[in-house]
Parts: structure tokens; sequence; C-alpha cells
């Protein structure tokens, strides 16, 4: 009897070591492998994501439906994910759900995606995705939620099945996109004026005009006509990247003109793809960017013009005539400021750390709102591969000592700069001015110095007008 127990026992082990285990990995797994062996998975955010696994249900953004473990729903948005979306995804045959809102991702939507019958919420929103919208998502019966914001696609929204019930929102942001649903008739529509919400032209003499949204009602021709009369007279400005002119069209407005002389290595094709992200980015406390002019010389930024010129040259260089800034204007310079900072910080994806946060790079309209100029302008130029720059971009005296010591610009660094700006505000003195920078002390040493003496009061500018210290201290400085 005990013989054949551990005959049986033998046999069994045999079995189990002779027969092949059912380790393979499901279908919607190996859909998922190729899904990710097309996307460039920079930071290796995927690396959950494996073969010897027997399903995939334990993998980073993915979630199973029990007990069948099939994939419901993939959500990997902010994960850094280049490359294209591989035509596999439509072997995930169950899914429900797909977030691949804030990467990197390129090329165009596959077709195929129209064949996942059960899809139900697709965003896709804040990549560099191309192309036409495949009218193969007009079928997708169940989708209740699209969001294809801000990518680069182009063409006739087709007006078919489920896509026709989606409106504007689903498709902001998007240049060259036209259709029915956001209301933008497309070029040889019969019946309408073509708007261009975004036109380009390769003027004869090698310059290339692109302008943002229609935010330049004026013909290529004429711009480029503008541009190039514009010499020394028009000057109202230079800075670390080039010059600033003014340039006035033959309806009066105006339009700052920057050109940047400064060139870095890199392709056009990404900084034409960066300038277009920033151009699309509007706030009211943010300079407005919009167009750009490549000439084989130089490239011209073409922004708003703000009659008042920078908060820099309002402060401390305003002549007799210039009313000097009260304190509610002050107030308001710096509640507008912080909106348009944080709005950069919060609301855009992604987020766009400015860099050189200054009162030159605040500018002032003709009611005195500040707008925040420049932003992204810094990593355009400067550059940032590697995530850690060397102190190149920023202005002495507004920088973060730990911007300073590892050259890592982030959001904090910004709100540094920021509370330097205020203490400006405040003070009417230069982050640089001799009479603390004399004794080795920067603006921020200078007024701790003060605060430990309880001497605060003379920091206020005598030209705030009448402002009660206590009010400023809790507003402000404490
Ligand atoms: N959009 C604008 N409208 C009106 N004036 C402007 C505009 N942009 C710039 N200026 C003027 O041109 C000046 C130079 O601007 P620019 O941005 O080139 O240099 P900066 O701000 O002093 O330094 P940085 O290059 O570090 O930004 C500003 O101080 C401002 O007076
Ligand atoms: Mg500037």
């Amino acid at each position: 009897m005990k013989l054949s127990f551990l005959a049986l026992l033998a046999l069994i082990t045999l079995w189990t070591i002779s027969i092949p285990q059912s380790s393979s990995l499901t279908p919607d797994g190996e859909a998922l492998l190729e899904l990710k062996s097309g996307f460039n998975d920079t930071k290796g955010l995927l690396r959950s994501w494996k073969h010897k696994d027997h399903n995939p249900c334990g993998w980073l953004g993915v979630t199973c439906h029990f007990p069948d473990l099939r994939v419901r729903s993939m959500a990997l948005h902010r994960n850094s994910l280049h490359g294209p979306i591989p035509p596999e995804i439509k072997n995930c045959t169950e899914l429900r759900a797909i977030y691949l809102r804030a990467n990197y991702l390129q090329g165009s939507i596959p077709p195929e995606i129209g064949e996942l019958d059960y899809l139900t919420i697709l965003d896709l929103s804040s990549n560099l995705l191309r192309g036409t919208i495949p009218p193969s998502i007009g079928q997708l019966v169940n989708l209740r939620f699209l969001n294809l914001s801000t990518n680069f696609f182009s063409g006739e929204i087709p007006n078919v099945g489920v896509l026709s019930s989606f409106r504007n929102t689903s498709f902001v942001g998007n240049l060259e996109l036209c259709g029915l649903p956001i209301q933008k008739l497309c070029r040889g529509s019969l019946g309408f004026p073509a708007v261009l919400p975004h036109s380009e032209n390769v003027a004869s003499q090698g310059a290339k005009l692109v302008t943002f949204h229609g935010d330049l009602p004026y013909s290529s021709e004429e711009i480029i006509k503008k541009l190039e009369q514009l010499d020394e007279e028009d000057i109202v400005g230079s800075g670390g990247f080039g010059t600033v002119y003014k340039m006035v069209m033959d309806d009066s407005s105006a339009f700052a003109v920057k050109r940047i002389d400064r060139n870095r290595e890199g392709s056009d094709q990404i900084f034409e793809t960066e300038l277009e992200i920033l151009g699309s980015i509007k706030h009211i406390n943010l300079v407005n960017l919009r167009g750009y002019c490549k000439l084989p010389s130089a490239k011209l930024l073409i922004y708003d013009y703000l009659a008042l010129g920078s908060l820099d040259h309002y402060l401390h260089e305003h002549g007799q005539d210039d009313q000097p800034l009260n304190w509610n204007a002050r107030m308001k310079i710096a509640l507008g400021s912080a909106r348009g900072l944080a709005y950069l910080h919060h609301d855009c994806s992604p987020v766009i750390i400015h860099r050189d946060i200054k009162s030159s790079n605040i500018l002032l309209d003709i009611s005195l709102e500040p707008h925040v100029s420049d932003f992204g302008l810094a990593k355009l130029l400067v550059g940032d591969d590697a995530n850690v720059t060397t102190v190149v971009a920023g202005t002495f005296g507004y920088l973060a000592p730990e911007y300073l010591n590892d050259g890592r610009a982030t959001e904090k660094s910004d709100v540094y700069s920021f509370g330097v700006l205020l203490l400006e505000l405040v003070t009417g003195k230069r982050p640089t001015d001799p009479c603390f920078v004399r004794r080795g002390l920067n603006v921020v040493g200078w007024l701790n110095t003060l605060n430990g003496g309880d001497r605060l009061e003379e920091v206020i500018d005598e030209k705030c007008g009448n402002v009660g210290i206590s009010k400023l201290l809790k507003r402000f400085l404490i």
C-alpha cells in the first residue's frame, strides 16, 4: 500500500515536470506587450509589464474584470510615453476605457481603434498626435467620453456615427482641425468664407510665417512686409535672447516682435512644435504668442504689444510724467502675475516652468493688468535635455538658492523668484540694489536683517502711498 502510494506520488511529480506549464500570457497581455514595444517608455514605468506573467491584471495602469481576467481599462496618463499607438490595441477586445492623456505620443490614431466595440472612454488629449481623425471612431456606439484636445490633428472631423455627438471640448487645441463640432468651416466648404485657423506661408525669400488660431488677421504678405520694414527706430528693448521691436499694422494695431538671434542646436521641427504649444496657451495674465516667422538668419516671435512696457521699467525708470504705482496697483500686479504663474504650473500639461520670473518679464497693459512674458522660452532656447541645466536661464538676484546649487529649475524655484518680485513691488528696489549688495546681501538677506531689528517699515517704498504697515506685513512680508 505504502509502495503504491509512493509510486503514485512519483508519477504525479513526473507528470507535472513533463507536462509544459500553462504559463503563457493571455492574448490581452500579449496585445499590451505589443503596445509596450511600440511606446518608447523613457522612464521605464512599464517595467511591471512582463512576458513571464500569466495575465496583465497586476500591471501598472491595467484594470481587469474578474473572473475572466479580461482587460477593461488602461490608465497611463502622464507617464512620459513616446512613440505611436500600435494598432494591436484592437486585440484587447474588452477594453472599456483608454486614458493616455498628457504623454508624448506621436503618429496618428490607428483606425483599428474603431474595432473596440465596448469602448466607452477614449482620452488621448495633450499628446503630439497628428493626422486626421479616423472615421472608424464613429462606429464606437458605446463611446460616451472622447477627448482628443491639444494635439496636432488636422483636416475635417468626420461627421459619422457617434463622432457627430461630440462638441468643441473634445477637439479644442488642434490648430488645423475643422468641421461642424468645432464650428470651424474647412477650406473649400461652400457658402462660407474660408477661415484659416492656422495659416502658413513660405515666402519667396525663404521666410516662413506661422500664425496661431487665426490670431493675426492679416495676410501673410502684409505681415512679412511689416516685419521687413522694422528697423532701429522700432526697438523697444533688448534682452538675453535678442531685440524687441514694435510693429504697427495699417489698422494701427500694435504687436511686439522678438528677434531671436541665438539658436539652440536641435531640429527646427521640435522648435516649431514647442512654439505651437506655447502659442496655444491662453490666459489673461500671460502674454499671447500670436505667431512666428522663420528667416534664414533669425527667428521672429510675434506677441501682443503691452503698451506700458515692463514692470521693471515702470517701477524703476518711470519718468516725471508717469503716475507712480500706488499700493492698489501693486496689489493688482502681484495678484495677476500670481494667476499667470499658477496657470503655467497647475493648468498646463505638461507643466510649464518659467525659469526667469522677474520684473522685466511682467508686462503691463494700459489698465495696469500684468501679463507674464517669455514663459517656456528659457527651455526652448537653452534646452533641458537631462532635466537639469546649468544655470544659464534665470537672472541673478531672482534665483532660488537650490536652483543656483544644482541647476534644477522647478515650480518651487519659480515661486522663489516670484517672492523676490513681491519684495521688489513692496520695496521699490531691484534685487540687486547697491544699498544691500554693497553689504554682501541680497534682497532676502537685507529684509531678514531688518526683520530681526523690528525695522520692517523702513523697507516700504514711499511711493506706495499711505499704506498701513500691518496690512502690508500681513499680505506680503510675513
Ligand atoms: N510684448 C511686449 N510688449 C511691449 N514691450 C515689450 C514686449 N516684450 C518685451 N518688451 C520690452 O522689451 C524689453 C526687453 O524684453 P526681453 O524679453 O527681450 O528682455 P528682458 O525681459 O529684459 O530679459 P530676458 O531676455 O531675460 O527676458 C522688455 O523689458 C520690455 O520693455
Ligand atoms: Mg523678457
